[in-house]
């Protein structure tokens, strides 16, 4: 899809059907993740494919208010920071910030490029951070930082507002 239209097709998906996704639909997502900027190119993230519907059921159930479409995904992809990457190349501000924008960037990327091979996602931000860890046995050194259930939609897509651009671009200045 052009990029242009890409990024106007994009929204949440919170409903998915139960069909397998296309193994070459997964590569794109997961080359889109692993092509995506990081500070100092350390690539200071880790992220877990997880396909087994018992853990997909253990990780819907780690929000922190109800969202039991998560359960319904057949894949969800947890991207986790990992400091330990960048920790010698960086000063206090950089190991903290840094692995946090690099998952945050290859999410945005791996949401994108879902959308472009037609499946539906979501951006689940809100979880209790320990319970992710321990589903997944991950080294409190890791963050969780966000989860993205992927699937078919099983929904129309629903656009949402969003503030006008001289609200939110300013001029020089702020
Ligand atoms: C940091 C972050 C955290 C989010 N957490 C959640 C979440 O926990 N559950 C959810 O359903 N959507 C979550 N979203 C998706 C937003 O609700 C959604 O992007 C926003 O409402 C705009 O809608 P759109 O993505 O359809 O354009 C999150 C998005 C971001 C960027």
């Amino acid at each position: 899809m052009e990029f242009r239209d890409l990024v106007k097709a994009r929204c949440s998906i919170r409903a998915f059907q139960n069909k397998e996704i296309p193994s070459d639909k997964l590569q794109a997502i997961l080359e889109a993740i692993r092509l995506a900027p990081s500070a100092k190119n350390l690539q200071s993230l880790e992220v877990v494919l997880v396909k087994q519907k018992e853990t997909i059921k253990k990780l819907a159930a780690t929000t922190l208010k109800p969202q039991p479409f998560i359960a319904d995904a057949n894949l969800i992809l947890v991207f986790f920071a990992n400091p330990k990457r960048i920790a010698e190349n960086s000063d206090k501000r950089g190991i903290e910030l840094y692995p946090i924008q690099d998952a945050t960037v290859a999410i945005t990327q791996a949401h994108l490029a879902a959308a472009n091979e037609g499946l539906g996602s979501v951006w689940i931000g809100s979880f209790a951070e320990a319970k992710v860890r321990e589903i997944l046995q991950a080294s409190p050194r890791l963050r969780p930082i966000a989860m993205l259930p992927v699937g078919y939609p099983d929904t129309k897509p629903i656009y949402q507002e969003r503030r006008p651009l001289n609200d939110i671009i300013h001029n020089e200045k702020i």
